[in-house]
């Protein structure tokens, strides 16, 4: 395996290694395992990708997510984002599909709002556009290193709030159903995602943080609005076009990504894997402490 490095200080190329060799191989999973946790965003091209070859290679590196999809709401370890309705025709601006890539277009780290957040995402294109729709990463570890050491060490001591009806709510009032919110309250976990593997530090913030404990809330969300600021700068990050076989997987404790604009009548079509954090991968640490009882 080579690593051929794409980003500025992330994010690498791994070449001489497929989907199914992590799947099948112990060594090459060890080595691809290595290279998710010291670079964060991983890409693989020419990768001759199906649903199952997607998924073995998804679970060697945990459990993976289970999403309801629907009227009988039965789970699948699949995220389809798509633009084609079941007929095949590319939907409108302002249907629920379309609305749903826009959201993904601010910047986030996946499952921040779920009971058990997400160590990582894998994504694959099977329709790509003829122009726009890449996605965009940046190093959350990066931003992190780069703060003063005073406000570096606030921040290890702090706990922000996630929601998902939050951010949601940025793109269309109601686009989070009142059975997605049922399902979905707000997490809090740790500011920082400390890497347990190499101690490297992350800050764990998405457009899904709403507040942090203990703060007055618009100190909070100035707090907030100027991290995402510092994080996401210009000039730090990774932007990945797609071709046809490409496999992007990415660390969610250690990065933040969006989606980026495409002309609207044009279809897309990508599946997503998403691997549950575990202890393994920092998971205690990220918990707030049980609330003191009021007085
Ligand atoms: C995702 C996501 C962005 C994109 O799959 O989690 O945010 O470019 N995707 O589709
Ligand atoms: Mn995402």
């Amino acid at each position: 395996m080579q690593i051929v490095p794409l980003g500025p200080g992330f994010a690498v190329e791994l070449l001489g290694v497929t989907l199914a060799d992590v799947a099948a191989n112990d060594a090459a999973y060890k080595e691809v395992r290595a290279a998710f946790e010291e670079h964060s965003v991983l890409v693989f091209r020419g990768q001759d990708v199906t649903d199952e070859t997607q998924l073995a290679f998804s679970r060697r590196f945990g459990p993976l997510e289970v999403t309801k999809v629907g009227s009988e709401g039965f789970g699948t370890n699949l995220v389809i984002l798509k633009t084609l309705d079941d007929n095949g025709n590319v939907v409108p601006e302002d249907h629920r599909l379309a609305l749903r890539n826009k959201a993904n277009q601010l910047w986030h780290t996946d499952s921040p709002f779920k009971r058990v957040p997400a160590l990582a995402s894998v994504l694959s294109s099977r329709i790509i556009p003829g122009r726009g729709g890449e996605t965009e990463f940046i190093s959350t570890r990066l931003a992190f290193e780069r703060l003063e050491p005073s406000l570096q060490q606030r921040l290890r001591q702090a706990f922000a709030w996630h929601d998902y009806a939050y951010s949601r709510g940025k793109i269309a009032p109601g686009l989070a159903t009142p059975e997605e919110r049922a399902a979905l309250p707000p997490q809090c976990w740790r500011l920082i995602w400390r890497n347990p593997t190499n101690g490297r530090e992350a800050l764990y913030l998405a457009s899904h943080t709403y507040a942090i404990e203990g703060m007055a809330p618009k100190q909070a969300q100035k707090l907030l609005a100027e991290l995402m600021a510092a994080a996401t700068a210009s000039g730090r990050s990774y932007q990945h076009g797609w071709n046809k076989g490409d496999v992007v997987m990415w660390d969610n404790r250690a990065t933040m990504h969006r989606g980026r604009p495409w002309p609207a009548d044009e279809p897309r079509y990508m599946v997503r894997t998403t691997i549950s954090a575990t202890a393994v991968d920092g998971l205690e640490s990220m918990r707030a402490p049980p609330r003191q009882a009021a007085e």
